[in-house]
């Protein structure tokens, strides 16, 4: 199958491409950037050197269609909805990485995102991309609107306890992410004598993935909660940690009963759980470089609390994995292929 990636040059266009290198059933045969037309694809993503002979393309994707079979857009929210009613005419499939098709309610969009929704009709085509949910879904999809990444580390640690009798329907959220987490696009808080060493609540309150999680959370347990969202940038490059506090009575066995149950059978999802290990709970650090998301908890007896802990690869898990693994899924492919390497560790 042949596939073609717009915004290449990105962060997650890289991922993509890099996973996709070792992808036995795709090949990438287009990559666009306006900024980086007619350079070697490895200039930018040095990487992959070796690799890929590939050169981004200045072209507009919709010249070059007749030999894709589907098309990713690694671009930002607000701008995949200027590509997608085109594409889906073309009868070319998509995996969207942005917020535009992942929110069902259009309503969502103005407030969250600042802009009226423009194809509000189009956003029930998309499956939200995440496998551990939406897998029978995705069989069927032609469309997928790959989850934020913040979003999805609190949606897997947040789902297998929302169903519990909660004393609060309110669930805290904080989390701390790594510098990839906002792209390559350069802007001066990132200079590095300003961002290294700094732990900067950047997103204190108002973070656009808190729709998406209440909306995957009553998705997967029929229950509407609020969540309280706080996002931090840590002096990390990749990797994202949320602890959340979901306030119910339970217990440790129960706690791991439900965890276990909730993700049998399913491959990228961990649990922590070795006391005697220096990680004793989830940490980006043992994650990064692989698809897998790291579950575990720990309990507050003194005000009946879950302190529930999800760590994955903001570009794996958080974007380019979840979109590789719903996409297997989507041609019916061995779900787990291009997605197997480990962890790096020590990183
Ligand atoms: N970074 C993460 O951890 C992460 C995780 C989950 C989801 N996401 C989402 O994935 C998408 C890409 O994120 P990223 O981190 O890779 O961002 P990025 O590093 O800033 O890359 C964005 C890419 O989009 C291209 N682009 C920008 N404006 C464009 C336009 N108007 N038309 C076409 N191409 C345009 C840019 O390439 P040229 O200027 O060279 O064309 C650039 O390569 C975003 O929607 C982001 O929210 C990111």
């Amino acid at each position: 199958m042949k596939a073609g990636i717009v915004g290449a040059s990105g962060y997650v266009g890289g991922e993509l491409l890099r996973l996709l290198a070792n992808h036995g059933d795709v090949e990438v045969t287009v990559a666009t950037s306006n900024k980086h037309k007619d350079e070697k694809v490895a200039r930018i993503h040095p990487d992959l050197y070796g690799l890929t002979d590939l050169k981004f393309t200045g072209r507009s994707i919709f010249d070059l269609l007749d030999d894709l079979d589907v098309v990713f857009l690694a671009v930002p929210h607000g701008t995949s909805i200027n590509y997608v009613p085109q594409l889906m005419e073309s009868g070319v499939r998509i995996v969207d990485m942005s917020a535009d098709f992942r929110l069902r309610d259009p309503d969502k969009y103005p407030v969250w995102y600042g802009f009226e929704h423009p194809y509000p009709d189009l956003i029930k085509k998309f499956v939200y991309g995440m496998p551990e949910l939406h897998r029978e879904e995705l069989k069927n999809a032609r469309y997928i609107a790959v989850p934020g990444c913040i979003a999805s580390s609190s949606i897997y640690s947040i789902a297998p306890f929302a169903s519990l009798d909660l004393d609060n329907n309110v669930i805290t959220v904080d989390a701390k992410v790594g510098s990839s987490g906002s792209g390559a696009e350069l802007d001066e808080s990132k200079v590095f004598s300003e961002r290294y060493n700094s732990v900067r609540a950047y997103k204190p309150a108002g973070h656009r993935h808190t729709p998406e999680i209440e909306q995957e959370i009553k998705y997967a347990t029929g229950r509407d909660v609020k969540i309280a969202l706080s996002a931090h940038s840590v002096n990390m490059v990749r990797g994202i940690l949320t602890t959340s506090s979901i306030f119910a009575k339970t217990d440790e066995i129960h706690g791991w009963g439900l965890l276990r149950e909730f993700y049998s059978g399913e491959k990228f999802v961990r649990l922590i759980m070795d006391k005697k290990s220096n990680f004793k709970y989830p940490d980006p650090k043992i994650v990064v470089g692989s698809n897998f998301v790291d579950l575990g908890f720990a309990i507050d007896r003194y005000i009946n609390r879950i302190v529930s802990f999800g760590a994955i690869d903001n570009m794996i898990k958080g974007a380019s994995g979840n979109a590789i693994q719903s996409m297997n899924i989507m041609y019916g492919f061995n779900e787990s292929e291009g997605l197997t390497a480990p962890s790096l560790f020590p990183v």
